[in-house]
């Protein structure tokens, strides 16, 4: 299968990252976004990023003009019925991301691909209520997806294998390393990463160290970020509901309970560095 014409849903921290990797390997993506403002906002930052590569000599002017020429907004879902995948990055909310893939069920050709890029989400059950669930995938970008070269390629219950493969050699080709994981709480990494970032809250909760003692002391050890500093990029409200999608995927299992502080956080909108604070600030 030859992709001709990707799109993305959401332009926030992911999509934007997802829509980058695929303009700058010359695709032109249309991005579905729920507002103008919202979608201007994310075309700043991305002009910005894309500033300071050029400055570092990474990227010349006509390469970073001609990546934002190939990507084009759209605020109807309807736009997107020529497109042949469709990699949904909107809010980790289960009820949101049935309600887009019902509708793109709808207004798409049976053949194009509906991949999600959940972080911890049933792919099946994303899948669930379509006419078509076989062609329902996840591909699962990690942050910066731009720079980040693993994709976890998910199958769910009816995922067909053939359609799977044709997305690892899709992103293989784009220079991605993708690998299949099973369809289950967290897939690989995120399961894996469950108890960095819940013990880290435990650890400082129990007064047994501080944050910033916990992120310097893991860089230390080898890691290229502590989980305070890492939450903060991947966004506190992100990192929470992968903790709760986990944590309720096997049946509340006390190794995978979130942490209190998770959800306060949430709740101040302290929500990382897309905001301008989270565990730290960022003087936005
Ligand atoms: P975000 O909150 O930065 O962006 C989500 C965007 O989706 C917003 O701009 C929102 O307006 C838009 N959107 C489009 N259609 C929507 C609708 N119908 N309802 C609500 N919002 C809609 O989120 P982020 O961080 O980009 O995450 C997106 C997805 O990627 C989530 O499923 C998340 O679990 C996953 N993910 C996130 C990672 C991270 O490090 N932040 C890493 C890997 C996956």
């Amino acid at each position: 299968m030859s992709v001709h014409r990707p799109a993305v849903i959401g332009a926030g921290t992911m999509g934007m990252g997802i829509a980058e990797f695929l303009a700058a390997a010359g695709h032109q993506v249309q991005v579905y976004e729920i507002s103008a403002q919202i979608f201007e906002r994310a075309l700043d930052s991305l002009r910005k990023r894309l500033r300071k590569q050029v400055e570092k000599g990474r990227f010349t002017t006509g390469f970073a003009d001609a990546l934002i020429s190939r990507i084009h907004p759209v605020y109807e879902l309807q736009k997107l019925h020529k497109a042949d995948v469709i990699i949904e990055a909107a809010v980790e909310r289960l009820e949101v991301k049935k309600e887009i893939f019902s509708q793109l069920d709808a207004v798409t050709s049976p053949k194009a691909v509906l991949a999600s890029n959940t972080s911890s989400l049933s792919i099946t059950s994303i899948a669930s209520a379509l006419q078509h669930p076989e062609r329902v995938l996840g591909l699962h970008f990690f942050n910066p997806a731009q720079r980040m070269p693993l994709v976890e390629v998910v199958l769910g219950a009816e995922t067909d294998p053939g359609l799977a493969q044709a997305m690892m050699d899709w992103m293989m080709h784009l220079g991605k390393i993708p690998v299949k994981v099973a369809d289950s709480p967290g897939f690989l990494v995120n399961r894996v990463a469950r108890p960095f970032h819940l013990e880290a809250y435990w650890m400082v909760s129990e007064g047994v160290a501080s944050k910033e003692q916990v992120d310097r002391i893991m860089r230390s050890a080898g890691f290229k970020m502590g989980p305070f500093e890492l939450q903060d990029l991947i966004g506190i409200d992100i990192n929470y509901a992968a903790s709760v999608s986990v944590y309720e995927g096997f049946f509340h299992e006390p190794r995978f309970r979130p942490h209190p502080r998770q959800q306060t956080m949430v709740e101040r909108g302290a929500l990382g560095r897309k905001v301008g604070k989270g565990h730290y600030n960022y003087g936005k």
